[in-house]
């Protein structure tokens, strides 16, 4: 079952779904949820609201779904080792082995879940890091574009618009994000960066297009190296890139008149920016 929260990238629910069924052989049965998951955050604007409020959703809809498809008794996620160590509320110390409070945000797919599960989680890769699982991946013989694909937060743009999320700003950052994605992979950085990516920030600021005034939101992208998402480095990347990328998406996405890049590494940044 593949829930389509609305919140993924321009071209993606068709990609997966096309990879399921011509590369596993797998038939998905493709579940439209999008008015639910928006209906849910609408005018949430605090990180860890949106994050709960869309995990609770996806148990919802998963449990409904399941009645219609099911019954089923598990429900499996690929939650990854640094998803747990950031969701934690306290972890202990290795130096003084006491408890200390280090919550940093919750994982939608760990502390976004609700008490009460009905199913059983089974997540195999929960123990392990992403280099890891990649090496698993590789071992099983999953093909290279799966392997080496970038990691993709489970609530997807929605924690990429920093605020509110409304139709207009999915569409807005969908196709800054495109721009983004289509230039990465043209100058073949693709497989150099740990992520790259653009977020959208809920502010106006002013600017000129022809002799027109603008008065529009920036975009910010953020483009890291890392081994593991535990910490990570901003890229230096060719200013030649940048330009293009920053030339297209004011020229091209409606709604946008600056971009910036964001030169914090983690920490003490995190890598989203919420
Ligand atoms: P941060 O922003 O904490 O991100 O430096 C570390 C890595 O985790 C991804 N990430 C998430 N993945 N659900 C996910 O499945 C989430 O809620 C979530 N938040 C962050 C992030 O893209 C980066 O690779």
């Amino acid at each position: 079952m593949f829930i389509d929260q609305g919140f993924m990238r321009k071209g993606e629910p068709e990609r997966l779904i096309k990879l399921f069924l011509e590369q596993f052989h797998i038939p998905v049965e493709y579940v439209n949820a999008r008015q639910r998951f928006l209906a849910q955050i609408a005018g949430v604007t605090d990180p860890e609201e949106k994050r709960k409020r869309i995990g609770h959703e996806f148990i919802s809809v998963f449990e409904e779904e399941s009645k219609r498809l099911g019954p089923f008794d598990y429900l499996a996620q690929g939650t990854l080792y640094p998803d747990v160590i950031e969701s934690a509320d306290t972890n202990v110390d290795p130096q003084t082995g006491e408890r200390v409070a280090v919550k940093i945000k919750s994982h939608h797919n760990v502390g976004g879940l609700p008490k009460d599960l009905r199913f059983k989680l089974v997540e195999p890769l929960r123990k392990l890091f992403k280099d890891e699982v990649r090496n698993v991946g590789r071992s099983i013989g999953l093909p290279d574009e799966i392997v080496r694909r970038q990691p993709f937060p489970g609530p997807g743009l929605a924690i990429r618009i920093i605020g509110e999320v409304t139709d207009e700003r999915l569409n807005i950052l969908r196709d800054a994000d495109l721009i983004v994605r289509q230039e990465i992979n043209r100058c073949g950085m693709y497989h150099e960066l740990w992520q790259a990516f653009a977020v959208l920030l809920p502010v106006r600021s002013v600017g000129v297009m022809g002799d027109q005034r603008t008065y529009a939101y920036p975009v910010v992208l953020r483009f890291v190296k890392s081994e593991d998402g535990m910490t990570a480095d901003w890229a230096r990347v060719p200013y030649d890139l940048l330009e293009t990328i920053a030339n297209r998406i004011v020229n091209e996405v409606r709604g946008v008149n600056r971009v910036v890049y964001d030169i914090t590494s983690k920490p003490p940044g995190t890598i989203e920016w919420e």
